[in-house]
């Protein structure tokens, strides 16, 4: 019998055939699998994360509810035209706390991963209202009425609950707080009467953060009397991509995994 004919039985028995390329097709799955196993994270240690404020999660439900994500990923590759153009490339560590993640893979429009603190808050209310006042061949479409819309916060703490039971490290005082410091954060004046509101809305966020200065506290859309769908959305633009601080991450740190 020569080794074509022995290649004839699997050709004849179709089942044969089909465990035959099971078994080929997971010697390839266990060598790409096996070694992640023995990873003990494969997610790297960084300082800076931390969860979304309530009011930057308010935002991010809207750019997924406003489907920004067909135009936009948030993901910015490790190669070198990418990282010239966007700045340093994505660490899984900072999307640790996203679900769903923003990834994506489709850019009509630039990734927006570190948008954050690249333009002003004006700026991105006038791209938001009419993307061409600011930039004349853009095609993206406006989104004028997030300035007319209160932001309905009633569920917020409910998404937090949500967020808390799939790991995400929210703080039973962050949830009790989170209704107040959704106001708080988009109005530096907010001093609510007879009720008793600890303001340290920085602090509850930056302690897990382990960094200062990574919540920002103003008037995103310009007017601190109306909290808007604008003021979430830009909040949420005006910190994506800005909690780890790469002047001080070195990419060595890959080696020191937890
Ligand atoms: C139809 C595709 C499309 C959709 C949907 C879209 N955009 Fe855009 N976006 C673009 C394009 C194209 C540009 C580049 C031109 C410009 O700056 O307007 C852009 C640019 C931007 C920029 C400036 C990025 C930079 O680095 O210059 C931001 C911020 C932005 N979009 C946010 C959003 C948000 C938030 C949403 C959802 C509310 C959204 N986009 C929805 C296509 C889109």
């Amino acid at each position: 019998m020569s080794l074509f004919d022995k290649h004839k039985i699997f050709e004849k028995h179709s089942l044969l055939l089909t465990v035959g390329i099971l078994v080929v097709v997971a010697i390839g799955g266990i060598i790409e699998i096996a070694p992640l196993f023995y990873l003990k994270n494969t997610i790297e240690k960084v300082d800076g994360m931390r969860p979304y404020t309530p009011l930057e999660l308010a935002g991010r439900n809207i750019y997924i509810r406003e489907g920004c994500y067909v135009c936009h990923s948030q993901m910015v590759r490790p190669l070198r035209d990418e990282v010239e153009r966007y700045g340093h490339y994505s660490l899984a560590a900072e999307s640790m706390y996203d679900h769903p993640f923003q990834w994506g893979s489709k850019r009509t429009g630039p990734d927006l991963a570190r948008v954050g603190g690249k333009y002003s808050d004006a700026w991105h209310y006038d791209h938001l209202m009419d993307p061409r006042s600011v930039v004349p061949e853009s095609i993206m479409p406006p989104y004028a009425f997030l300035a007319d819309n209160r932001l309905h916060f009633d569920a917020i703490a409910d998404d937090m609950k949500a967020l808390k039971l799939i790991g995400v490290p929210y703080s039973d005082d962050m949830i009790e707080n989170a209704k107040l410091d959704i106001q708080a954060q988009a109005n530096p004046d907010f001093f609510p009467e007879n009720v008793d509101y600890d303001y340290a809305l920085t602090d509850r966020y930056e302690a897990i953060a382990g960094r200062e200065g990574t919540v920002k506290v103003r008037a995103f859309d310009g007017d601190a009397t109306d909290l808007t769908e604008m003021d979430a959305l830009i909040a949420y633009m005006q910190m994506l991509g800005t909690l780890v601080d790469f002047s001080t991450y070195e990419a060595d740190d890959l080696q020191n995994r937890r």
